[in-house]
């Protein structure tokens, strides 16, 4: 895959704001993952700028930052071959979004599902930060020239707007600058469900914890959650097809694909005929062989603070040398005495 005239180079954000869970890393942390051997240059962020967007406690916030932090380290991205940093240690982030502000059209944000789910019934009430969320979101991608953007399907969205607020700005300056971005949403979990509701997005917000299963739950957390999995009747069809009008059957296949690194139908051809009394313990054990190490890691990581503090202020430093140039070239373009 290749973005016309652009180095091929991969960005992505999580939001430090707690809970990270299954989802967050079959659909986003597992994949960086895999994408950090592939020859291209990787920079994963810890969006602390957006997690703001609605209050958080600063000491949690400061403490959730540096725990993403370890669990991107603890889900096998190595700091030395991927660029791992803090969003507001780059301030060249914040510039751009200022101009993207100005190029981004308020119908568009309008639009966005993300700010209507938040902000709710009392969009009123909800900040300007929430509502113009996805145009910092464009500068994080944009201010490396970033081409590629692993996510999960809930973000497809943002990326969208990400290639308008581009396109825009390339035709209202007259310029071929940024890259119109490519969002990547691959593999069978990019879109992991409650366990307790398989219509509903597993999410770090939902008021019960047995419907998500965070990534620094214990083992006995972990299968105890999926025992209790809200499930159907019936036994484990034997093809995708037989899965249709069984979400919460669905989505526990993908999570196993997920977590196995097989596609849904290998699991099927596998598990097909299984009842859940047979299929819910091996899933229990493939999630507790792939998560616990991942939570032990983590904390192990978590006890020496210092050392993850280092690794995004040298994270930041490179990060700042890809952004610097792009921004100040931003504001020539735009036509700022001085750049
Ligand atoms: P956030 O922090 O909500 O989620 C981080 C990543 O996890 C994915 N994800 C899921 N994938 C599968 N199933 C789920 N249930 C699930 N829940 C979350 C998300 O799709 C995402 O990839 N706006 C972004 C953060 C962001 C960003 C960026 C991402 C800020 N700037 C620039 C990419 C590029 C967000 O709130 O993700």
């Amino acid at each position: 895959m290749t973005v016309t005239g652009h180095t091929p180079r991969v960005f992505s954000g999580i939001q430090p704001s707690g809970n990270l869970h299954l989802g967050n890393y079959l659909g986003a942390l597992k994949r960086f993952a895999d994408t950090q051997d592939s020859g291209t240059q990787t920079l994963y962020c810890m969006v602390d700028m957006h997690a703001i967007t609605v209050w958080q406690d600063p000491a949690k916030l400061r403490h959730a930052t540096r725990e993403l932090c370890a669990g991107f380290i603890a889900s096998g991205l190595d700091p030395a071959k991927s660029i791992l940093f803090n969003q507001s240690q780059v301030a060249e982030h914040a510039q751009l979004a200022w101009i993207f502000n100005c190029v981004a059209r308020m119908g568009w944000m309008k639009r966005m599902t993300q700010f209507k789910d938040k902000a709710g019934k009392n969009a009123e009430n909800a900040s300007l930060g929430l509502f113009g969320y996805p145009a910092l979101m464009a500068a994080d991608i944009l201010i490396y020239h970033a081409t590629h953007v692993p996510v999960g399907e809930d973000q497809k969205q943002h990326i969208e707007l990400t290639r308008d607020i581009a396109a825009k700005f390339n035709h209202d300056y007259g310029v071929d600058f940024f890259p119109i971005t490519e969002p990547v949403i691959e593999g069978a979990a990019t879109r992991v469900m409650s366990l307790r509701d398989g219509s509903k997005k597993m999410s770090k917000s939902d008021p019960s914890d047995m419907s998500r299963i965070n990534m620094t739950d214990d083992a006995d957390a972990i299968a105890k959650k999926i025992r209790k999995a809200k499930t159907d009747p019936e036994p484990l069809p034997s093809d995708l097809d037989g899965l249709e009008g069984r979400p919460e059957a669905r989505n526990l296949v993908n999570i196993y694909a997920g977590l196995a690194g097989i596609s849904a139908e290998a699991v099927m051809a596998d598990m097909g005929g299984k009842t859940f009394s047979e299929f819910k313990p091996a899933l229990a054990d493939l999630a507790v062989a792939r998560l616990a190490p991942i939570s032990e890691e983590m904390s192990r990581l978590m006890q020496d603070v210092s050392e993850i503090d280092r690794i995004l202020a040298n994270g930041a430093a490179d990060a700042r040398a890809i952004a610097a140039p792009i921004l100040r070239k931003t504001y020539e373009i735009v036509g700022m005495v001085g750049a």
